[in-house]
């Protein structure tokens, strides 16, 4: 059995100077900018720049097989954050990349395929058709599978996501559609979580609307694990009686104080998990935990 070792990181929501046109003001671009330069989110993420540096270089010295970012690159879905996230990341190695709701923050944010353009390097793969998701990567014994659940929305507190029947259906597709590798474990990558770290599902205006419907076609095309973001907090839950699906979530890579990405390293069905928190300027070595998929 080989032992695949993958980085997966999440959130880095990067801020850069871009300019607002008068639909901004408009959009729910003006309550994320009020919840950054008011609320003091902005605060949290004052750090990122000297937070990415120090990931860049981690990710680019463990030498990992393949690196993970389950979304929400920017603070409110400018091309100019988008293109900063990316700059700021190491397209250069193999990876995969899923928008989450900041990068889809307006209508025309979502249109303008600006995340696809700048993440391009790691959104190649297997699909259907001309649509970017899903896609599929091989990792060695171990398919990827990068689902898109990020949507635009209007109402200021609106921070749900959705899949949408056109992509589910192609999802059930593509799951049939890929190679079984000697029983290798499928994994599903989106931005949106199953649950919350307590095990319930999501606050109503914060959740993925099709979330059992996700579920329903990644269990019968035989997901084996799910990995997001989208919680500022680390956590897994094992696959139970009430959770149908093993998941993870990386938690965000530059929030203050909560900065840090996972390593995990997978040996047939077995999975350790490492922590590596932010500390002293550098990502260390954390908290590990054990699941079987
Ligand atoms: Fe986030
Ligand atoms: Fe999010």
């Amino acid at each position: 059995m080989s032992l695949v070792r993958l980085a997966h990181f999440s959130d880095i929501h990067v801020v850069a100077a871009a300019r607002w046109r008068l639909g901004d003001v408009f959009s729910k671009r003006l309550t994320t900018w009020a919840n950054l330069r008011l609320l003091g989110r902005g605060a949290q993420f004052r750090e990122t720049e000297r937070v990415l540096a120090a990931l860049r270089a981690d990710l680019a010295e463990r030498n990992f097989d393949h690196l993970i970012f389950s979304g929400d690159a920017t603070a409110m879905g400018f091309e100019a954050e988008i293109a900063r996230a990316a700059e700021s990341l190491p397209l250069t190695l193999p990876g995969l990349a899923v928008p989450g709701n900041h990068d889809y923050c307006t209508p025309a944010a979502t249109r303008s395929g600006a995340f696809e353009r700048h993440f391009a390097p790691w959104q190649l793969g297997e699909r259907l058709d001309a649509e970017v998701y899903p896609f599929a990567q091989r990792v060695g014994p171990l398919w990827l599978i990068a689902v898109n659940s990020a949507t635009a929305n209007r109402l200021p507190h609106d921070a749900r996501g959705a899949v949408g029947k056109p992509q589910l259906d192609r999802l059930r597709r593509l799951l049939a559609r890929l190679a079984d590798i000697d029983g290798g474990p499928r994994i599903l990558v989106t931005h949106y979580p199953i649950a919350r770290p307590c095990g319930k599902p999501e606050g109503k205006m914060h959740a993925l609307r099709d979330v059992r419907d996700l579920l329903d076609v990644a269990r019968a095309g035989g997901v084996d694990l799910w990995l997001h973001g989208h919680r500022h907090d680390v956590y897994h839950h094992p696959k139970s009686a009430t959770m149908p699906i093993a998941s993870i979530c990386a938690g965000s890579a530059t929030q203050t104080a909560a900065w840090s990405y996972q390593e995990l390293a997978i040996e047939g069905r077995h999975l350790v998990g490492s922590v590596r928190p932010f500390r002293g300027g550098l990502f260390v070595g954390g908290a590990e935990y054990e699941m079987e998929l």
